[in-house]
């Protein structure tokens, strides 16, 4: 069982991509896809996993167990509401993790009371008591949230929060559910409740912030400054809405500030570009361009006047640099002539877990992309290994797929897919080539869904990029992404509308209930 280190005196990383991250639209991850984000933040070095939420479907129960059973350092939690289910879910759900924790959360300010809960404010306080005594007979690491406590009243929150601890919480997070808070405000939210909850200084204080006002990240280290050791956040800051505190930021500015901060996370920062890239493989979504720390551009000098000052000394106008958060400086790495041994190097350096992927495979997918592309960067090789286990374990696969055009004739597609083990071959014509390949995999998966989003991208320059393409299907209510890169378009194209049809599947097997929010 985890103990709890309330004394050392450095900031926590709480880690909820793939919770409060998977809730953004069209983020969803499937399993082998979240136990590569988790290993990945267990390299990062993290404190703390939100793995799920275990209550909410079968799915979500059964990936928080898998990544509980793959980490070893950090905590790993699965949310809870204050409900019996919730708090029995989440604790079975963890059970086999090496340090177990239990995040429970129940709305605190009027506004949820009166309008979503119906509860008064007694009643809010018995449930959540109840709530965290039930699972601290079972974990000595419990998080209690007061979700909307930014919008709560501050008297309120201290005389539940009196309750919630004496009954065992351990960590106490008041977050900003709405995005709705000003640095100052919310620092001050957290000096006035610590000085009033009795035994406040056995228990570990968290932010939780979201960036509707593009104040997630100020707000986290406004509650820094006020005392707080944990911070919620997530790689890229995806997250509902607006998003959440951006990982890489905080800690950045942490490390960047320390002579303000005075204290820094434990965080390897030379992680975080391949976190981020990770995440970005498998969800399908591009960065902004400007985004901080991680943007393509944030560290291209493009003004004369900077470019000078860079070159006579980088600190002129470099705060950070590159190679610290795990920028590779030589983005051209290898070649048709490279071995293995360096393939597997290069791989290990980008963050890739080589003891998790097939690396003879991969090695093997190398050699063909050498023999169609003169150079191979850094994001092919992250392209072409999570295409690798994006694949894995996988219901429909394609198997092969042959496209003929010809001025006249209607663009053909020929396609082989798997479905289950079974090789089924069909052929069809459509309006150009991505058309009919994706009407033949229709015909042969026998499902018809709606393809509401299709955007194709070259990962790296040159008419020899590898392409990345990434779709957004809709069937019976629900709604998966799914992506695919390959050197060839139309290939990227069907691996993409396959990888969507898995998690359709999935998603339909395990039925997913909208979380009903009525009631504790
Ligand atoms: O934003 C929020 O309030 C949450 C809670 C469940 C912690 O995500
Ligand atoms: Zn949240």
């Amino acid at each position: 069982m985890a103990t709890e280190d309330i004394g050392s005196d450095y900031v926590r990383i709480f880690d909820t991509t793939l919770r409060d991250g998977e809730q953004s639209p069209g983020a969803t991850m499937n399993v082998a896809e979240k136990i590569a984000i988790a290993r990945q933040l267990e390299r990062l070095n993290v404190d703390v996993v939100e793995a799920g939420f275990a209550a909410s479907s079968e799915g979500d129960f059964e990936s928080v167990r898998k990544v509980a059973q793959a980490l070893t350092t950090p905590v790993v939690l699965s949310l809870a509401r204050t409900r019996e289910l919730d708090v029995d879910r989440a604790l079975a759900a963890v059970d086999k993790a090496r340090n177990p924790g239990i995040h429970i959360f129940i709305a605190t300010s009027d506004i949820h009371l009166k309008y979503k809960l119906q509860m008064n404010r007694e009643e809010v306080l018995t449930a959540a008591v109840w709530a965290v005594a039930r699972a601290a007979r079972h974990l000595s690491h419990i998080e209690f949230s007061c979700e909307d406590a930014s919008r709560s009243d501050w008297d309120y929150m201290v005389s539940l929060l009196r309750e919630v601890v004496a009954a065992g919480a351990t960590v106490i997070n008041l977050p900003d559910t709405t995005g709705h808070a000003i640095p100052e405000e919310y620092g001050r939210m957290f000096s006035y409740i610590r000085e009033r909850v009795p035994g406040a200084e056995r228990v570990r204080w968290s932010a939780h912030c979201h960036n509707d006002l593009g104040m997630a990240v100020a707000n986290s280290l406004a509650a820094v400054k006020n005392g707080v050791r944990q911070v919620e956040c997530t790689i890229n800051g995806i997250g509902e809405r607006a998003g959440n505190t951006s990982m890489e930021e905080v800690v950045m500015a942490l490390r960047t500030r320390k002579d303000l901060f005075g204290i820094e996370s434990r965080v390897n920062t030379r992680q975080i570009y391949p976190a981020s890239r990770l995440l970005c493989q498998v969800i399908g979504w591009p960065l902004p361009p400007n985004k901080p720390i991680v943007g393509d551009n944030a560290f291209a000098h493009e003004a004369g006047i900077h470019q000078d000052g860079v070159l006579k000394h980088k600190l002129t106008y470099e705060i950070m640099k590159p190679e610290d958060v795990g920028i590779p400086s030589n983005k051209l790495v290898l070649g048709k002539h490279s071995g293995r041994h360096a393939f597997v190097d290069r791989l290990n350096h980008l963050g890739v877990d080589t003891a998790a992927i097939d690396v003879n495979k991969a090695f093997a997918e190398f050699k063909a992309l050498c023999d169609k592309k003169k150079v191979v960067y850094d994001d092919d090789l992250l392209a072409l290994v999570t295409e690798e286990s994006r694949r894995a374990g996988d219901y429909y696969e394609l198997a092969g797929l042959s496209v003929s055009s010809s001025n006249g004739a209607p663009p053909r597609a020929e396609i082989v897919l798997r479905v289950g083990g079974q090789e089924r071959r069909g052929a069809a014509v459509g309006d150009g080539m991505v058309d009919a390949c994706y009407k033949a995999i229709y015909q042969l998966a026998g499902v018809q869904p709606v393809l509401e989003r299709y955007a194709v991208k070259a990962i790296t320059g040159g008419t020899d990029a590898l392409g990345e393409v990434s779709c957004l299907v809709r069937q019976g209510g629900l709604t998966v992404p799914g992506q695919g890169a390959h050197s060839d378009i139309v290939m990227a194209s069907a691996l993409a509308l396959v990888n969507a049809l898995n998690r359709l599947r999935l998603g339909m097997r395990n039925n997913p209930q909208p979380i009903d929010e009525e009631g504790p």
